[in-house]
């Protein structure tokens, strides 16, 4: 963690001013960066301040200035890095999570513990090309090569969007518990998968990806905008294999195929991605999390429709909160008789049926819950 100096503190309070629940800390810090133009490396002790104030912000005494509570973040930060011992579980579970999530999520020291630590950054290569890019990159590793050989982990401080195997396509920035949900899925090439909630497309290339870009995946969402980025990034990945549409979620379904695999990562109150974004365990509120649940059954109820007689639906999501994971899934199969549950592998090796929990310290990654039916 670099000594931070006084600019960079100023404008990292001003980050924290302009954060709200509507507008993401890790947002309004993108668009303050982007005008200020500092150097690289100030950028990045301005996000160290920012995300460090709201990874201790339990901690951190809230009657006293902006730039004070900011230095108080950076100093627990770096004492947690240096002596996590200091910190007891219980002080632990008691500030680093808001109290209604306990309601949610068993009580779990190791999760709370987890949430203070930085997160590690994942990147995935293009299939069998892992070593060759992690060699380019310097500062790289592949710490799982038998179970994901093209799941590389950066160590250094590059800007990655600026590197010519970004620019090539040679790799993506992936979390590498959401490329366990693309394991999961299993298409095979040549067939026809449906991302029904695709956004920017992370798991549609990972698919086209596995799938040797043989067949053809159709992705959808609702949010135009998100599909044109998706656009750009098949481009740079030279991914071909897919149809874009439109989705809002409802009966009226984007196509009258039916498909071998149909993938909803659904919108989802993000818990399992509190290590990497903290400012959201903040904001987000339990009302957040029984809303989602109804959208999430509804998706998968839809999307249901889709799959073929023998095939399969996934629903993924990066929460572990219960009524967003065991309830919906339970849900699904009160209402879907002609759906039975998939044997999955959690990474550890272990088999399940039918749900597969990833914490964030099985993998070093997001929490993820995956579910997995096939169609009688
Ligand atoms: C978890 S994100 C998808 C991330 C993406 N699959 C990836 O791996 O990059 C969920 C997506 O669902 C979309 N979404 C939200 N509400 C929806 C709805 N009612 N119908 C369809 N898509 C929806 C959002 O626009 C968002 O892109």
């Amino acid at each position: 963690m670099s000594i931070a100096s006084e600019v960079e503190f100023r404008i990292a309070a001003r980050v924290l001013r302009e954060s709200t629940r509507g507008k993401a800390a890790d947002s309004v810090l993108r668009s303050v960066l982007r005008e200020t133009r500092l150097a690289p490396e100030q950028s990045r002790t301005v996000s160290e301040l920012v995300f460090a104030y709201y990874r201790w912000h339990g901690w951190i005494e809230p009657k006293q200035g902006w730039e004070q509570q900011l230095r108080e973040g950076i100093k627990l930060a770096k004492r947690f890095a240096r002596s996590p011992e200091e910190f007891t579980d219980q002080e632990l579970l008691a500030k680093a999570l808001p109290a209604w999530v306990l309601e949610q999520i068993p009580e779990s020291p190791q999760w709370a513990r987890t949430l203070q630590a930085e997160p590690r950054l994942w990147l995935r290569a293009r299939a069998g090309q892992g070593r060759a890019v992690a060699a380019e990159l310097e500062e790289a590793s592949i710490p799982m090569p038998n179970i994901l050989p093209d799941t590389i982990e950066y160590l250094g401080t590059r800007d990655l969007f600026h590197t010519d195997a970004f620019k090539t396509g040679q790799f993506e920035i992936q979390d590498i518990s959401s490329q366990w949900v693309g394991i999961l899925c299993e298409p095979k090439p040549g067939e026809t998968w449906w991302d029904a909630c695709a956004g920017e497309g992370g798991k549609t290339l990972h698919l086209s990806a596995l799938m040797g870009n043989k067949g053809l995946i159709w992705a959808s969402d609702r949010a135009q905008w998100r599909l044109d980025k998706l656009k750009r990034r098949t481009g740079r990945a030279q991914v071909f294999n897919y149809r874009p549409a439109l989705w809002d979620g409802g009966s009226k379904l984007p196509t009258k195929t039916t498909f071998h695999g149909v993938l909803v990562d659904a919108p989802c109150s993000g818990l399992g991605t509190w290590q990497r974004n903290p400012h959201a365990r903040w904001t987000t509120e339990l009302k957040d999390v029984l809303e989602l649940k109804e959208l999430q059954k509804q998706l998968l109820q839809n999307a249901a429709k889709a799959v073929k007689p023998g095939g399969k639906i996934v629903y993924s999501v990066c929460t572990l909160a219960r009524a967003e994971t065991e309830e919906v899934a339970v849900a699904f199969e009160a209402s879907q008789p002609e759906f039975e549950p998939i044997e999955m592998a959690h990474p550890s090796g272990q088999k399940l049926k039918g749900r597969c929990w990833v914490q964030p310290w099985d993998l070093g990654g997001n929490g993820m819950f995956i579910a997995a039916w096939r169609r009688k």
